[in-house]
């Protein structure tokens, strides 16, 4: 089933100048960007992004690391993304991450792990409402090229 899954590369990745290093891994995987920018993420929207982890203790603190720089943000599409996107990512905890994973790879700790990636189909078209308008989305666009 063709899928589509948001990604971002968040501060600590912006920081450590790996933005061309994740988008390659994904496009290797026959992924295709099907929309990308950078955004300046607010208290308001994290808000909503992040509700089901507002009674966490680390909710503000997870909230100011992602504010501390722009981030890239985009809507990876493919058949099966989301499982892609999270084997090529790595489980949260860069620790636990098998080799070869962006947040091995990449990450230092639990919220210094380089990317966000959509938890679900549900959340993807959750952070895709938040973050991208009808018209920044080229679905299929490589369809048949
Ligand atoms: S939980 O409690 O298991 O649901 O949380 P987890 O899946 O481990 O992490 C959810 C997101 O919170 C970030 N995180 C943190 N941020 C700041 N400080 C601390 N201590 C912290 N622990 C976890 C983590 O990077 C996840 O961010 P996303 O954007 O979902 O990848």
């Amino acid at each position: 089933m063709t899928e589509r899954t948001v990604v971002l590369v968040k501060p600590d990745g912006f920081a450590k100048k790996v933005v061309g290093q994740v988008i390659d891994r994904f496009e290797r995987a026959g992924l295709n960007v099907v929309a990308l920018k950078m955004v300046r993420l607010t208290p308001k929207l994290l808000d909503v992004w992040y509700v089901h982890h507002k009674d966490k203790p680390f909710f503000l603190s997870l909230v100011a690391d992602m504010m501390a720089t722009p981030v890239v943000a985009m809507v990876l599409e493919g058949e099966g993304a989301i499982q892609i996107v999270f084997d090529i990512c790595g489980p949260t905890d860069p620790a636990q991450a098998p080799a070869g994973t962006i947040r091995k790879d990449f990450g230092e700790s639990k919220p210094k792990n380089v990317v966000h990636r959509s938890d679900s189909a549900e959340a993807a078209e959750k952070e895709i409402g938040l973050l991208f308008k009808p018209e920044e989305l080229f679905l299929g666009e490589s369809r048949g090229f």
